[in-house]
């Protein structure tokens, strides 16, 4: 397994055999456009847009862009844990052949979100709309996956409103955006730092391993690092993975007080119902009931429960008495406590839990 925390240098088809099986809770794609840009773009006033021209950009055709995609997808999918989470940044030039093959690799996907820019740079010549936003898709391994989504937490930060997939910030720029030693820009697509976060807090909790195999300045990583995540970082070009290094040896991570995500969000450890036998809340031979007390069913040493006839776990036979073919057993069930109040048995489990 690589170093964490730190940006290796290299090319990330090699770096990534290198990255233990289901290793990973995280990863983050930001990678080349495609953009086959063929002529220097100028502004009105003849000066030079810093755009994506340089060779890591560059593919001979779409066969070779898929390729490349393709490689690095299967390998993501191998390290990627079950229960884990990946994102993947692009524009119109690359997002839709990423996600034909994300979908050919059984990735689960899960949104596209529109990264709508606030400042975006005009159309100079004057040709096409304004290119005012870029797609990130977010999937899963496979639609089986418990992924992480810090629903509640992201509610909370809109205002109680229910987050949606259209966000808005503007492109990276003033003091955030690196410049090299000769004070220019450092790199042509460093992402804003406030989309980087964004992504950490809905998909991951502190303490992850967080993935970036196309890491630049390492702006993921950045964020990742301030918000207590671990990260591992890959980049081809050696000017940037230094750079990338330099950054985040200056960033600092939040005292632990200030990383919890919100209660409800918390990844919950699994209780089964016999649980509750075998720590002593609930003894066999007792019974349980539904909130009206028109059902009452038998606990039984084994953890399964019954009721008339039928014997199964919490959820069959809450299912069975209400006629359906699934119900949350947890929801249903309540016993009496010593003042012959009925108490959900979730409360238990709640305990147990904490
Ligand atoms: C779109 S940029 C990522 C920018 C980054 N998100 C940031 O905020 O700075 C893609 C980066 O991937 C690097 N790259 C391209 N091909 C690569 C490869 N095969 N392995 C590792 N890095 C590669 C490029 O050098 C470039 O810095």
């Amino acid at each position: 397994m690589l170093k964490i925390n730190k940006i290796h240098q290299g090319d990330c088809l090699e770096l990534i055999n290198r990255i233990d099986e289901n290793s990973i809770d995280l990863i983050f794609l930001d990678p080349p456009y495609n953009l086959q840009l063929n002529k220097e773009l100028t502004r009105p006033n003849h000066s030079v847009v810093t755009g994506v021209s340089q060779d890591w950009d560059k593919f001979d055709n779409y066969a070779s862009y898929d390729e490349f995609t393709l490689s690095y997808l299967k390998n993501c999918k191998r390290i990627l844990k079950n229960d884990g989470g990946l994102w993947i940044i692009g524009s119109y030039h690359n997002i839709f052949r990423i996600g034909k093959i994300l979908q050919d690799l059984n990735f689960w996907i899960l949104n596209d979100v529109i990264w709508v820019k606030s400042n975006p740079l005009p159309n100079f010549r004057a040709t096409r709309l304004t290119n005012a936003h870029e797609t990130l898709i977010w999937c899963s391994k496979s639609p089986k996956s418990k992924y992480q989504f810090n629903y509640h937490t992201l509610k909370t930060s809109n205002e109680d409103k229910q987050e949606r997939s259209v966000w808005n910030f503007p492109i990276c720029s003033g003091k955030e955006r690196l410049k090299n030693v000769d004070n220019e820009t450092a790199h042509p697509t460093q992402k804003p730092l406030a989309l980087m976060n964004k992504i950490l807090l809905q998909s991951t909790i502190k303490g992850d391993l967080v993935l970036e195999p196309f890491a630049g300045t390492a702006s993921f990583c950045a964020a990742a690092k301030h918000l207590g995540r671990k990260y591992i970082g890959f980049e081809k070009d050696k000017a940037y993975q230094s750079l990338a290094n330099k950054r985040l040896n200056s960033i600092k991570t939040l005292d632990e007080k200030l990383l919890e995500i919100n209660e409800r969000d918390k990844p919950q450890k699994k209780v089964p119902f016999g649980t509750l036998i075998n720590t002593g809340y609930l003894k066999p031979g007792s019974k349980l009931y539904n909130i009206n007390k028109d059902y009452k069913a038998t606990i039984l040493p084994d953890g399964s429960i019954t009721y008339n006839n039928d014997r199964g776990s919490i959820h069959k036979i809450a299912a069975k008495v209400n006629n359906t073919s699934s119900f949350n057993g947890w929801d249903y069930w309540h016993y009496e406590d010593k003042k012959k109040n009925l108490v959900s048995i979730d409360e238990i489990r709640k305990k147990i839990r904490s």
